[in-house]
């Protein structure tokens, strides 16, 4: 009897999303199925996030849907991955009877053979961290298309007073560069336009004498016509050289994902962040001048322990010296075994809302005004598909990642790069008309977009 067919759901970071890549390679290695059905399935996978309680919410409510199903199908198998795993280790199969499989993000590797444990009738347990795990030499099985996430170190060592990342991650570690720019050739041999390089913070990535900046310069080396982009850069360590080498490369997207998380000094002290917000806003500066036209994005937390309403006018203050192109929002979230934990969750559920309610109306506000300047601007675009409300539109994104939507033509395919006057936008969407086909290729290129 052959029992292999594995369905995998995948919640949290793009981390996770590679992650899932990882696992479908090593089960693939291993003679395991793919399906995309879960009533199809002999194995259940979730690759869970522990980021915010409701992301954990969410799991535990998807674990009753599976619960009902291995009741109709009881030599069916359930497994946890990822953050969740780790952070609540064996908890989670003594809690959740419908659980066999708890892996955490170090451990897949071993997958194949947890998973005959529980074909066994027993649990199969691995959540190990490692100093050194990158999965460096596993090929993460990839669909065909033309975006690609590509982890390039793991873990966190810098334990904001917020975040479990630190304690579901573990310690920070770099993959070689020799091995990620080799990835790199076999995505740009495949057809892949567009790589987004992965570290909870990619200013620390190390191998021998190779810091970042010369990782993306590598990377963005292998093939002009392919867009490189990065997340997340942390604003205590974003250097000159990492400045200049997105200057100098075209193809390096000219968008920064710099999360402020605050704009008190007095709260960023309490989350451990690290800097303050005059030398933010001197990065910003800097930023802008080395770079034309180069785009920003942040992550904000609205009501942090003992936030006040001064500290939260300050938040909306730094949104609009920045103008921001776009953030992700959320409110305050406490997460047990980290050290904000032990601070009194002192803003109630109520102003925590309020407060984050401001924080989304003045975004979409200054997003609003900032794709309006580029009314009548020609953007370089680079095509990803038909739009997903009309098969008479095409979606694509330019180098500042905004999503432009424009007539489909024929004769333009899919993974091209074209130029488009943009004639309106909203705060979230740029509309236009196709110029040109834009020759990425040419340095030139730059000026225009
Ligand atoms: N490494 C990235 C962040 C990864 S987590 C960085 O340092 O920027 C993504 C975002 O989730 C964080 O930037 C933060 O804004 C938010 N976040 C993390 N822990 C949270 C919590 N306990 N409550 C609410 N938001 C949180
Ligand atoms: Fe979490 Fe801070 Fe590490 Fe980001 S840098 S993952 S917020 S501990
Ligand atoms: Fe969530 Fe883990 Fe990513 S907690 S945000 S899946 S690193």
């Amino acid at each position: 009897m052959q029992k292999n067919k594995v369905y995998i759901e995948t919640y949290g970071c793009q981390m996770n999303l590679a992650d899932t890549e990882i696992v479908r390679g090593i089960l693939q290695n291993k003679g395991f199925d793919r399906t995309d059905s879960a009533d199809d399935a002999d194995i259940v996978l979730l690759n869970t996030c522990s980021i915010r309680e409701n992301a954990e919410q969410r799991i535990y409510g998807r674990l009753g849907n599976f619960k009902n199903l291995k009741g109709s199908k009881p030599e069916l198998v359930v497994g946890i991955l990822g953050c969740m795993a780790e952070r609540l280790r064996k908890n989670l199969v003594e809690e959740k009877s419908v659980v066999d499989l708890v892996v955490g993000p170090d451990e897949y590797r071993r997958l194949p053979e947890l998973i005959e444990v529980a074909y066994n009738g027993d649990k199969g347990i691995g959540v190990k961290l490692s100093k050194t795990e990158t999965y460096d030499d596993i090929i993460p099985h990839r669909e065909d298309g033309l975006q690609a996430w590509l982890s390039v170190m793991r873990g966190c060592d810098k334990f904001c007073t917020f975040c479990v990342v630190p304690f579901t991650r573990g310690r920070e570690r770099s993959r070689s560069l020799a091995s990620i720019v080799d990835e790199v050739k076999q995505l740009a041999e495949r057809g892949f336009k567009e790589i987004t390089l992965l570290g909870q913070n990619v200013n620390s990535y190390r191998d021998n004498n190779s810091d970042f900046a010369n990782l993306l310069a590598a990377c963005a080396e292998v093939d002009r016509t392919m867009r490189i982009r990065y997340t997340t850069s942390h604003p205590q360590d974003l250097s000159d050289k990492l400045l200049i080498t997105i200057a100098e490369h075209q193809n390096i997207c000219n968008y920064i994902h710099l999360p402020v998380q605050s704009g008190s000094d007095r709260i960023l002290e309490l989350m451990n962040r690290t800097y303050t917000i005059d030398h933010y806003l001197k990065l910003i500066e800097k930023s802008r001048k080395n770079i034309p036209g180069v785009s920003f994005s942040t992550d904000i937390i609205a009501g942090f322990p003992t936030e006040t309403y001064e500290d939260h006018v300050m938040t909306l203050d730094i949104m609009r010296e920045v103008k921001y192109d776009g953030a992700y929002m959320f409110k305050y979230s406490p997460r047990e075994g980290t050290k904000a934990y032990r601070m009194k969750d002192d803003v109630s559920e109520e102003t925590k809302s309020n407060r984050l309610h401001e924080i989304i109306d003045l975004q979409q506000q200054i997003s609003f005004e900032k794709n309006q300047e580029l009314l009548g601007t020609d953007e370089v675009v680079l095509v990803e598909g038909l739009s997903r409300k009309s098969d008479e539109f095409y979606a694509g994104r330019t180098d500042t990642n905004k999503v432009v939507i424009f007539p489909k033509k024929n004769e333009i395919a899919q993974g091209s790069y074209v130029s488009v006057k943009i004639n309106k936008a909203t705060h979230a969407t740029l509309f236009g008309n196709f110029v040109d086909i834009a020759d990425v290729a040419n340095d030139n290129l730059a000026l225009i977009a």
